[in-house]
């Protein structure tokens, strides 16, 4: 049985609100025990680039296509890794895909990922060293209509450090990638995109 079953983040209406979930590393809201460190954004951009040239590595053997592929070059629009609570207030940037890259720029505006559409989001935290380390990589990815409309069509994927898969939609421990989608319907008016904060917006 999966364990993180018993404590489902989704219970809770912000999953990452409910402190002390002991399904770490499970769940993605839980960054973990030691105390991490916040970074101004020239660090955090720093690090993620150094980080970045070792990354695609760790999640090799994750059971989706895009872990085979270099993805360090698809379009990051992030202009810097910001701390995102939602993915276990880790660092996080979003790259693209070629196809999820022509649309993915409108933002707010966006109405509908065309399949094929892609988008990673790599995690990372700052250790006490001050050392960065890599965190779960985060998947979506639009499939043909029709392919499961209870997620509006994506596939969710969470991969972890090491390339071990945590989950993927209509996969391995599909219902323990619902809080994914639980969580994104709120942003149905964009096709479940939340994007990023204008600050961080590449324009
Ligand atoms: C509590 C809400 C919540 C949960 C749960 C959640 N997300 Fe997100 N997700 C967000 C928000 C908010 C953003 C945009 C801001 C950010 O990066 O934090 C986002 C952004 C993303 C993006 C970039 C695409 C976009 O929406 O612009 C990906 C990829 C992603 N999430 C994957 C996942 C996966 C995979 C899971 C499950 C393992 C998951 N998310 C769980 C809230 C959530």
């Amino acid at each position: 049985m999966n364990p993180c079953k018993a404590a489902n983040p989704c219970a809770a209406k912000n999953p990452c609100a409910a402190a002390g979930n002991p399904c770490n590393p499970c769940n993605p809201c839980a960054a973990g025990k030691k105390k991490m460190k916040q970074v101004g954004r020239d660090e955090a951009k720093a690090l993620y680039e150094k980080l970045a040239a070792t990354l695609p590595a760790q999640y090799r053997g994750g059971e989706h296509w895009a872990t085979a592929r270099d993805w360090t070059k698809w379009t990051n629009f992030a202009t810097a890794p910001y701390l995102a609570d939602s993915h276990g207030n880790r660092y996080v940037v979003n790259l693209a895909n070629k196809i999820a890259a022509r649309v993915y720029g409108q933002y707010d505006k966006l109405k509908a990922m065309p399949p094929g559409g892609t988008i990673l989001k790599p995690s990372f935290t700052v250790g006490a060293d001050g050392k960065a380390r890599p965190g779960p990589l985060f998947i979506m990815e639009k499939m043909t209509k029709g392919w499961n409309p209870a997620t509006g069509d994506w596939r969710y994927a969470m991969i972890l450090p090491g390339g071990k898969t945590f989950g993927v939609t209509k996969g391995p421990n599909s219902a323990g990638m619902a809080f994914c989608q639980e969580c994104h319907a709120g942003a149905k008016d964009n096709d479940m995109l939340f994007f990023l904060d204008e600050e961080v917006r590449r324009k």
